[in-house]
């Protein structure tokens, strides 16, 4: 049996991801979401686990291998890598990463099964059905070439000798327990969703595959392997011990964080596995909702992508976090957009938070010598405006809000005071105050209630903004580090008249929006350029990780790669700037037998007026993009020349025909 713990345990994890592509933006909102949660668990006094991982077998990971000429294993190993590293570098990693291939797993997944048949669960039987590829699931009800009602794709009809789980036999005892526990599927429109879901009647599922190779195979019962979701769901699991949980004392985990699309994997055959094998279930199931962009799911197969690096390199991770966080109402669909996140980073942390800090950091070092104020009457100052009630009421009441995973509204609490703080500082005039040296006692109590006001705003804002209210922190003078800080003990009045500030820097500096927003697009577009593949050995230190491309450099590829591109003969027609984009021009391209809207990167370089009428080179089959609003639909070939990569437009020496295409 586990030791007993000093603290109670809270067990969290995130989706085990896919290997068959690297991390974009909706994935890092919920490892984001997930390290917020733990960040501020921690500070409630909890004894924090985060597992994270990969998911890598099935036919997808073993199609998107193929194509890369690699083996799935080798593949495979090379993206988990990548993903891995993205974390470490966002300063999101789990306290364990575990990959479906780890022996550790395999081990899990059959002595899971073994148990489960032994217990009567598992049965042999035949299936024929409708199958789609992509999301690993059997489509029920679905005719040959219907298309899968969740992504649109066609399903495969497929005939085999498999497995089955006895899912039929856990309608009542599922519905039970939601009914027992009313909390275990959150929100309230997903508990409802799965509740009317397993109301409608359970069949039996197929939990093992003879058509694929790629995947744990099943003791004695070759060619069978695991169906990929009586794998990946059992990671949770080996993440924390396997078969010898009990030893490390972590399960049952007490949230898995997911994606509203695999809430009934999460909700029904998770809760129903273990059950059957006789183990503790989780205790909560979280679904939150989509990022969209241009008002759909951002995927990967719908080309609306966006990734973290460009943004984490132009803005930093905290404002990403920050953002997403404070937009997005957690549990719903929300729209990404680079305008808002800049808009929340200038109005939120450089004027708001940034410059409290400073202002009021700044006033204390330059009035008091860099040492707190004794304000009179120091330590009850209950009856203040904002300060001890008020303060307490606060606390009570975002923690409250987090307790609840509401983070806008948290954040938006948090920002309240912000506001408050700021405001009493225009109202008091600390800087007229010090113009009077009868004034001394009101200055520094105003300076003092701001300063403590900043204390408390910061240990508030820290799940969210590790980083930088830990700087803010120690600016303050405080020596022990904030995320050892308990919510619960922190009260108006803690902060010592005294205590010596440390080194003042400033903390969000402010940017200019359209010029951040072409950055991060400039950067968006380099790495989308690259195709997505197996990276050569991933960077040994997080430093080093900092700077290293997304993706490295591409494999040799084949012929046939090539014939992919297509590429033509081009002449500009028109030319023109993109509103509110230095380097953008927005161009009319006759490519033969149509004109394409394309956007491109050229205005430093070229004058539009010079560009109409010129050839060009046009990569004509791109998925369509949009930039700063406005949609392209192609790419200019160029050369990047010189230090700053400024473009040169490939051309021809002799005559060609418009439309002629490049082989
Ligand atoms: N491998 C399965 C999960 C197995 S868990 C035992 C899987 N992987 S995935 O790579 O497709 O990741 C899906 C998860 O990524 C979603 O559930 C969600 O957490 C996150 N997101 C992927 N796209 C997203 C958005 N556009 N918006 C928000 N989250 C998104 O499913």
């Amino acid at each position: 049996m586990s030791t007993p713990r000093a603290k109670p345990k809270y067990y969290l994890t995130t989706p085990l991801y896919y290997t068959n592509g690297l991390p974009h933006i909706g994935h890092t909102y919920s490892t984001i979401v997930a390290d917020v949660i733990r960040r501020y668990k921690r500070m409630r006094g909890f004894d924090v686990f985060m597992t994270t991982g990969a998911d890598e077998h099935g036919v997808n990971v073993e199609r998107s291998a193929k194509k890369a000429g690699k083996s799935p294993q080798e593949y495979s190993t090379a993206i988990a890598a990548q993903w891995r590293q993205l974390w470490d570098e966002l300063g999101i990693p789990g306290d364990e990463f575990i990959r479906t291939t780890d022996e550790r797993h395999h081990r899990t997944v059959q002595w899971l099964f073994k148990r489960c048949r032994e217990n009567g669960y598992i049965e042999k039987g035949h299936y024929t059905g409708q199958y789609c590829v992509h999301d690993n699931a059997y489509v029920v009800d679905a005719g040959p070439g219907d298309p899968c009602p969740d992504c649109g794709r066609p399903t495969e009809t497929v005939t085999e000798e498999n497995y089955f789980f006895k899912l039929a036999e856990f309608q009542q005892k599922l519905l039970d327990f939601y009914a027992a526990n009313p909390d275990f599927i959150r929100p309230e429109s997903r508990r409802n969703e799965v509740l009317s879901f397993v109301q409608g009647g359970l069949r039996n599922l197929s939990i093992t595959r003879t058509t694929i190779r790629w995947g744990i195979p099943v003791p004695g019962e070759a060619p069978h392997v695991f169906y990929v979701w009586f794998d990946a769901l059992i990671g949770y699991l080996s993440a924390v011990g396997g078969p010898e949980f009990d030893e490390r004392g972590l399960w049952p985990a007490d949230l898995h964080m997911v994606g509203k699309e695999i809430i009934r994997f999460h909700a029904v055959y998770w809760p129903a596995f273990l059950m059957a094998a006789d183990l503790p279930l989780p205790k909560q199931i979280w679904a939150h909702g989509w990022l969209l962009f241009d008002s759909e799911k951002m995927s990967k197969s719908r080309g609306n992508v966006v990734r973290p690096r460009p943004i984490v390199s132009v803005l930093g991770i905290e404002p990403l976090r920050y953002y997403l966080l404070r937009e997005i109402v957690f549990g719903q669909d929300g729209s990404f957009s680079y305008d808002a996140l800049v808009s929340r980073y200038n109005s939120d942390l450089a004027n708001g938070l940034g410059n409290l800090a400073s202002r009021t950091l700044t006033m204390i070092d330059r009035y008091f010598g860099g040492e707190i104020p004794k304000p009179p009457r120091y330590g009850v100052l209950g009856n203040e405006p904002g300060s001890a009630d008020f303060a307490s009421e606060a606390l009570t009441r975002i923690t409250t809000l987090y307790d609840r995973f509401s983070f806008s509204l948290a954040l938006e609490g948090i920002w309240e005071l912000v506001a408050w703080i700021d405001k009493y500082l225009t109202v008091e005039k600390p800087w007229t105050l010090a113009e009077q040296p009868e004034n001394r006692e009101q200055l520094a109590k105003v300076l003092y209630t701001a300063a403590e006001g900043l204390r408390i705003v910061t240990a508030l804002a820290h799940p969210v903004l590790p980083q930088s209210t830990e700087k803010i922190w120690r600016q303050l003078g405080q020596t022990t580090p904030l995320s050892s800080v308990q919510m619960d003990l922190i009260s108006w009045g803690q902060l010592k008249p005294g205590t010596k500030i440390g080194k003042l820097e400033g903390i969000f500096p402010r940017v200019e929006k359209s010029e951040a927003i072409e950055r991060i697009e400039a950067m968006e577009q380099e790495q989308s350029k690259a195709p997505e593949t197996v990276a050569a050995t991933p960077a040994a230190t997080p430093a080093a990780a900092a700077t290293a491309p997304a993706v490295s450099a591409p494999a040799k590829i084949g012929i046939e790669d090539f014939a992919k591109i297509e590429m033509r003969v081009g002449q500009v027609k028109s030319a023109e700037r993109v509103a509110g984009a230095d380097k953008l021009l927005q161009l009319q391209v006759d490519i033969g037998d149509e004109v394409r809207q394309i956007v491109a990167g050229l205005a430093l370089a070229y004058k539009p007026e010079d560009l109409v009428g010129r050839k060009v080179v046009v990569v004509v089959n791109l998925q369509p993009r949009k930039l700063r609003g406005v949609e392209s639909n192609g790419m200019i070939v160029a050369a990047s020349s010189g230090p700053d990569g400024s473009p040169v437009l490939a051309g021809f020496l002799e005559d060609v025909p418009v439309g002629a295409r490049l082989k």
